[in-house]
């Protein structure tokens, strides 16, 4: 098996990050593996928003944290299982904003951060979760912060070092492919 296919099945979902920042030069690899993804006629219709401010990544979490405990028990009690953080106390997450319609850009965007980080042994979780510090008291300042105008959050991916590096994907589930010759 070569290595990207490696990389591949080898990332995971990572939950619990260390905190510890990631190193610029990572960052800028993973930035630059975001930038080069394919887009439907080249239209690039997204852009990377690479967050590492501590205080701003804080505020998030707590104010969707917040925003759960009220609107989704279920989900706030999911989080709490997993330390208490929307984030995972990850470092640095890589914001994908978009223009409207271009979900299927923005999702291959994002399998190109996630799988670049991995290929550089970082852990990674794509959070869609992310979405909902939009949706909280503070989600108005959160807007004119991260998401440029004329574009929409699309998806994010929360990198960092991973805490236990053992995780483990998903299973091939095989069976969901289907030959035809
Ligand atoms: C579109 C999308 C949104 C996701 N959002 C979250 C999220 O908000 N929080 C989270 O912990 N995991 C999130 N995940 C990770 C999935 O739960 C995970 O990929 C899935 O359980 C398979 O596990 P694996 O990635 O370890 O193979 C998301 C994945 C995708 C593709």
């Amino acid at each position: 098996m070569n290595e990207t296919l490696q990389t591949m099945k080898n990332r995971y979902s990572c939950r619990s990050f260390t905190g510890e920042a990631v190193a610029q030069e990572e960052v800028k690899a993973i930035a630059q593996a975001a930038v080069q993804a394919p887009s439907a006629m080249n239209l690039q219709p997204w852009k990377i928003v690479v967050i590492q401010d501590k205080a701003l990544i804080e505020e998030m979490d707590a104010a969707t944290m917040e925003l759960l405990s009220r609107e989704d028990k279920a989900a706030y009690e999911r989080f709490l299982n997993r330390g208490g953080k929307l984030f995972y106390n990850a470092p640095c997450i890589f914001a994908i904003v978009k223009k409207a319609g271009s979900d299927l850009d923005c999702g291959i965007v994002t399998e190109n951060i996630a799988l670049a980080a991995s290929s550089l042994g970082l852990g990674n979780v794509i959070c869609g979760m992310a979405a909902m510090a939009f949706a909280t008291k503070k989600g108005e300042t959160f807007k004119e912060r991260i998401i440029p105008e004329g574009y929409e959050f699309g998806m994010s991916v929360l990198v960092g070092h991973a805490v236990n590096r053992e995780g483990a994907p998903h299973e091939a589930d095989m069976s969901k492919v289907t030959y035809i010759g």
